[in-house]
């Protein structure tokens, strides 16, 4: 998604700092990018290339300043030309950037046309930088609050002025930004891995605040009404990391986060020594036992991490549980019921969707709310009583992948901490369950040794326009995680079904043309599954199947069979789901696709 770089400062060119920056967000998807200085009068590059490209014509067309923003445009309003790239320029008066979507900008623009604003943009961050200036009258900060009391909509924006060159504005409503706090000099942007090795100081601004910077001092205001307020924020020492962009001896950022798994898991289950609400905040202790029923929230892969949780707490923890995609949920009229525990689900943590359904659920009454998320600093940790921070580490690659078996390695620690609670999981059983998540790195690694194996198909995917998953019970979610990690990177139209539904319609799709991946564990619905298989091969389908050892399945012609190391019981989707990552990695690459950047898609979605 967009990412914002700002910097003022007294001592330094800071353009090398804002493309560095950008570069460090470029893993988040941008189709343009640009940076804006003060250089005695407004200049600015921009390009629908990559940062390399635009760093090249930067020096080329010496651009240089101790003032400036920067920023990759994911876009929305207005295709990806370079006419649309950000910063956007007010006349030769305002500069600014923009995250996120002004709901209202066509009614402004219109009034602002009717003032002779000629635009040369179709976007609504420039309707908004006219906004600024139509409202400036020689203050840059009471012009940005008087324009944002005008606009609807979600944004963090980053503006300076050419009267006051060395002041930078920024704001939050809905997209993340933080301040980051120099000496004698003063950053801002949309993540902190942008500033890493600038400063370790950093300010998280909340939804509504406002915050000058200069070089040596910023002041934070917060809205309240269509008033601002001076309020302070306390200054975080946050080790920001871009180490973690180094891709070592791997192709791709997804294959490195593929590899990183075990290590990821691991590290997740680092800090809990024994099944106690505790781990997952300090209030936990005092909200489990009044919850009787469960409802996720999530997107995406997240979601189907969700999904795959509910078949854990209705069958371990004897917990209702209801799964929510959270673009749905927030404008549906449900019916709350206070003893939920509202569970978000996000890598990001900052997902404009999920963030808007928790805050939607929580104005419904529901007030217990967990986040399980990978980033600790983000918008929906904040915005939650209880959370579980996985440890997977920063992930770069936009198919998510160990995200989402980290995921899974929290919820099921919920699971047992909620069984727990009901009286449902004895001493014994406790003992078992532990010992075995402790051993799933290990196990995650043998079936990372089958990528020899899964590489070995790949090329009969590689040319084909459709493929069907099939799962069933807990695996059918882990089904429709590998249609969505095979449609995102490799292009391919993947549909994912409960193998008992196959006779209800999608058998029609079967012939020999159709790859169908199965999922076949070794638990009480395999008989049923093989049945589905026959089902497909009765079509002439071709099926390739990743089956537990002991089932005793074997390849026969039309059946291509790799097992799987060891049959893993409750925690099985977590090693299967890794073979669907892999087979859709391989495939991607054989067509030749950007896997770390698929067309279209952004890491982080924090626009509605
Ligand atoms: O950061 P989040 O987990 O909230 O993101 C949710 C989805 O946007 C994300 O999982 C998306 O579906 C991934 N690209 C899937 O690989």
């Amino acid at each position: 998604m967009c990412g914002i770089v700002a910097a003022t400062s007294r001592k330094r060119d800071i353009v090398p700092l804002l493309v560095q920056g950008l570069k460090r967000l470029e893993y988040r998807g941008y189709d343009s990018c640009g940076v804006a200085v003060w250089d005695n009068g407004l200049k600015r590059a921009r390009s629908v290339a990559r940062v390399a490209e635009l760093e090249e014509q930067i020096q080329h067309e010496h651009l240089h300043g101790e003032m400036g923003i920067a920023h990759t445009r994911w876009a929305t309003h207005g295709e990806p030309l370079v006419c649309n790239a950000h910063p956007h320029f007010a006349g030769d008066e305002i500069a600014l950037i923009h995250n996120g979507i002004i709901e209202n900008y066509e009614e402004i623009r219109a009034e602002l046309q009717a003032k002779g604003v000629e635009f040369s943009s179709q976007t609504d961050t420039e309707v908004l930088a006219y906004l600024v200036r139509d409202c400036y009258h020689g203050d840059l900060l009471k012009a940005v609050e008087d324009a944002l009391n005008r606009v609807r909509g979600a944004y963090g924006i980053a503006v300076f002025c050419k009267q006051d060159p060395s002041r930078i504005v920024v704001a939050r409503q809905g997209s993340p930004l933080v301040i980051g706090v120099g000496e004698n000099e003063m950053f801002a942007a949309s993540d902190t891995m942008a500033l890493a090795g600038e400063t370790n100081n950093f300010i998280y601004l909340e939804d509504g605040d406002v915050a000058e910077l200069l070089p040596e001092s910023y002041k934070i205001f917060k809205h309240v009404g269509t008033e601002f307020e001076a309020v302070e924020r306390e200054v975080r020492e946050v080790q920001a990391f871009s180490n973690a962009v180094e891709l070592g001896p791997y192709r791709h950022y997804m294959q490195k986060e593929i590899f990183e798994q075990p290590r990821a898991i691991a590290d997740t289950l680092e800090a809990v020594r024994e099944i106690t609400p505790a781990i997952f905040g300090e209030e936990a202790a005092e909200i489990f036992p009044e919850v009787d029923r469960i409802l996720m929230i999530a997107c995406g892969t997240s979601y189907y991490a969700a999904m795959t949780s509910k078949y854990w707490f209705e069958a371990i923890a004897g917990i209702p549980c209801d799964v929510e995609i959270a673009s749905e949920y927030r404008y549906r009229k449900s019916v709350p019921n206070p003893r939920t525990l509202v569970v978000t689900i996000s890598q990001s943590g900052e997902t404009a969707d999920t963030l808007a359904a928790l805050k939607h659920a929580r104005e419904l009454g529901m007030d217990k709310t967990l986040t399980v998320c990978n980033v600790a600093t983000s918008a929906m940790v904040r915005e939650s009583r209880l959370h579980f921070i996985t440890r997977a580490g920063v992930e770069i690659g936009v198919a998510s992948t160990k995200a989402f078996t980290t995921q899974l390695t929290a919820l099921f620690l919920l699971t047992l901490t909620l069984a727990k609670i009901n009286g449902r999981l004895t001493a014994e059983d406790e003992n078992l369950y532990m010992t075995q998540l402790r051993h799933v790195p290990k196990a995650v690694s043998s079936v990372l040794a089958l990528e020899p194996l899964i590489i070995g198909w790949t090329s009969r995917f590689a040319d084909k326009e459709h493929a069907l998953f099939l799962g069933r019970g807990i695996h059918y979610p882990i089904a429709l995680e590998g249609a969505l990690k095979l449609k995102e990177i490799s292009y391919i139209h993947a549909e994912a079904y409960p193998a008992g539904e196959l006779k209800h319609g999608p058998l029609a799709l079967v012939d020999e043309s159709i790859p169908v991946v199965t999922v076949a564990p070794n638990d009480q619905l395999f008989e049923k599954l093989k049945s589905n298989m026959k089902e497909v091969e009765a079509r002439r389908g071709e099926l390739y199947v990743f089956a537990d050892s002991d089932t005793g399945l074997s390849s026969s012609e039309h059946i291509h069979v790799i097992r799987m190391p060891e049959n893993y019981g409750a925690l099985s989707p977590i090693l299967h789901v890794v073979t669907l990552q892999l087979l859709a990695y391989h495939t991607a690459l054989i067509r030749g696709n950007d896997v770390d950047k698929p067309r279209n898609l952004a890491k982080s979605v924090t626009v509605e």
